[in-house]
């Protein structure tokens, strides 16, 4: 099997090396539109940080998270061996046997104290922060939630988001004891978090886009992409980093760059005709700042007429129709810059082939 290396992303591996080489005081939410390589770039960092560091890595996706308990289960790396009341004790032994940890490890019995007290969320949050205190004589802490919308859904007054934040603020700007980054793809997620007023001045956001120009082309320069191919490359698929991957994988297989590109572009655009169109057809309604509105097909083509001759513009407010070709991962809302995009180059020119055919 042919692997694909980490490119390497200079930019933001010294935003995040200038992050961690200070005082932990903020929260840090890395965003991007969807499979721009947050993951990757996360999980590259994680292999790369110096010994005094030890991550703890929580990926959110596809796990089946409905209530409280779930999300203990997902939080802790249950340690079934160990049945210590001593926390200190605990964390310096476990931080020995160094290894990327996909969980706060607990022993078993602490674990079911904390489980069985059910909605008492703050006995989860007086261990960690135990926990955090007794390993950080030797090591720095850093919490890493990916996906994290997975359980804030929508609703970012609800009950646990609310007081993960505010758990997070104090892991951060008051104890000074531990990195947090949140990382998300779920652009109407931080646009909440945006405009939440307990977050205010509590977090900073990190932007991990697709690969720049120079970034794409050195990528492909590697897998041995000719001028002609780089062209066709960028015009089609810009820097989406798994769009890139898909016709270096192609290319081994001797397909034409071209043909792929070609069919790739007709696909996306076939598919979002068939999203915008529907709403001609029927009257589909989504939830909107907790109402339920009926979507119109006129306001959403205007939404998409804006790029027939821009990639991007500032918007206004975001309007059902915006959250909707959001939330089909057709448009990408940046709260900090306050700008919409198309999720991809990819799917800039299929908007615009469907806007030239409405
Ligand atoms: N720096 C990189 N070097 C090489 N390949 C990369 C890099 N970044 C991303 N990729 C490729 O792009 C794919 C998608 O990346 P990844 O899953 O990290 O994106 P994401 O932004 O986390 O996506 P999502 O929006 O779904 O959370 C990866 O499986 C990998 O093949
Ligand atoms: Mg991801």
């Amino acid at each position: 099997m042919k692997r694909i290396e980490f490119h390497n992303r200079e930019n933001e591996m010294k935003e995040f090396m200038n992050i961690l080489n200070s005082e932990p005081s903020l929260i840090t939410f890395v965003y991007g539109p969807i499979n721009s390589g947050k993951t990757t770039l996360i999980n590259h960092l994680i292999k790369q940080l110096p010994e005094e560091y030890t991550p703890f890595y929580i990926n959110l996706r596809g796990r089946f998270i409905t209530g409280y308990e779930d999300f203990l289960n997902v939080l802790f790396e249950i340690d079934e061996s160990d049945a210590t009341n001593n926390v200190g004790e605990y964390a310096t032994s476990t931080l020995k046997d160094l290894k990327i940890l996909s969980g706060i490890p607990i022993p078993i019995n602490l674990f079911e104290q904390i489980f069985e007290k059910k909605a008492k969320s703050k006995d989860m949050f007086r261990y960690i922060e135990r926990f955090f205190v007794e390993m950080s004589a030797e090591r720095v802490p850093v919490m890493i939630l990916d996906e994290l919308q997975v359980i804030g859904d929508m609703e970012i007054n609800g009950h646990l988001i609310y007081k993960l934040f505010n758990f997070f603020v104090r892991l951060t700007k008051e104890l000074h004891l531990a990195h947090v980054f949140v990382v998300t793809s779920d652009s109407l997620f931080i646009e909440q978090v945006y405009s939440e007023a307990m977050l205010s001045e509590r977090c900073k956001y990190l932007l991990a886009d697709d690969f720049d120009y120079e970034t794409a082309m050195a990528f492909l320069d590697h897998y041995g992409f000719d001028m002609h191919e780089k062209e066709i490359a960028w015009h089609y698929v810009g820097g989406k980093p798994v769009s890139l991957v898909r016709l270096i994988n192609e290319k081994r297989s001797e397909k034409k760059i071209e043909d792929v590109a070609g069919s790739m572009l007709m696909l996306r655009t076939g598919e979002i005709k068939q999203r915008v169109k529907v709403l001609k057809i029927i009257k589909k309604k989504i939830f909107f700042e907790d109402e339920e509105i009926e979507l119109k097909y006129n306001d959403t083509i205007k939404v998409l007429n804006e790029f027939l001759d821009e990639e991007s513009y500032i918007y206004d407010v975001i309007t059902p129709e915006i959250t909707y070709l959001v939330k089909e991962n057709i448009l990408f809302a940046d709260p900090v810059k306050g700008t919409l995009t198309p999720q991809s180059q990819l799917n800039l020119l299929a908007i615009r082939a469907v806007i030239k055919d409405a």
